[in-house]
């Protein structure tokens, strides 16, 4: 039975619970971008799944900042990552974090100068206006691309943990996630 804190050799329930509920939602996010580039636009099927897109986004933004807290509070517990490929995964682990940031910031920044404004979940964020604040968008040119390179580096990130170190080096790190 897992803890709620973390300690150096697993993670604890707290942010099991934050990493395994995240994932799911980033597949549904990811899922909505790639149907939002690959069909044309007025497609049912996009419209759809792009309908929850601003609302999960700023939903995960929310999480991602709360699991950041927890897992600063939690550092001096956490399972430490040593020689070159645990540095590399520390790195990794660092680059996937600041894209789930910066990738929902910026556009929350743009919705911030958009003349529609912005409301979540019913809540007015930021209000209508009467004209665009043109360079608040432009923070938000990069947010797609971003989003993609943060879709490959979790791809990546999915690959290392389950093909090297669970089937090839057997070496118990996805247990400190997975249980
Ligand atoms: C972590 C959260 C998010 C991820 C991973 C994400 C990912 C993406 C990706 C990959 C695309 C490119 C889709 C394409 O190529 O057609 C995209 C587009 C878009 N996203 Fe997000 N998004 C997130 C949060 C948000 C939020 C919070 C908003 C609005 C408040 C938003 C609004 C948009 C808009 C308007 C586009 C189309 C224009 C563009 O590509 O910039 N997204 N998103
Ligand atoms: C099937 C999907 C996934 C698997 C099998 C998986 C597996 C793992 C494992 C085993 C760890 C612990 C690594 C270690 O201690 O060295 C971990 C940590 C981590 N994973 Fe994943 N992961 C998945 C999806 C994701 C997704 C979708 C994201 C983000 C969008 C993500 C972000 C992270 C981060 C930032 C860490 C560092 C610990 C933390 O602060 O949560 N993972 N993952």
């Amino acid at each position: 039975m897992a803890t709620l804190y973390d300690s150096p050799d697993r993670y604890g329930l707290i942010t099991r619970i934050l990493h395994w509920g995240m994932a799911v939602l980033f597949a549904a996010q990811f899922l909505s971008a790639a149907l939002h580039w690959a069909l044309p636009r007025e497609h049912p099927v996009r419209d759809f799944f792009w309908s929850y897109h601003y609302t999960l986004g700023t939903t995960l933004f929310l999480l991602v900042l709360l699991r950041g807290i927890w897992g600063l509070a939690n550092l001096r517990r956490r399972p430490v990552h040593f020689g070159l490929i645990g540095r590399a995964a520390a790195a990794g682990h660092l680059a996937i974090y600041v894209l789930m940031v910066v990738v929902p910031t910026v556009r929350l920044v743009a919705a911030a100068g958009d003349k529609r404004g912005f409301s979540y979940l019913g809540i007015p964020i930021f209000p209508a206006r009467e004209t665009d604040i043109g360079w608040l968008k432009t923070v938000a040119e990069w947010h797609g691309e971003m989003g993609w390179i943060l879709a490959f580096l979790v791809l990546g990130h999915i690959v290392m943990a389950v093909g090297w170190h669970h089937l090839i080096k057997r070496d118990g790190s996805l247990k400190r996630m997975a249980g």
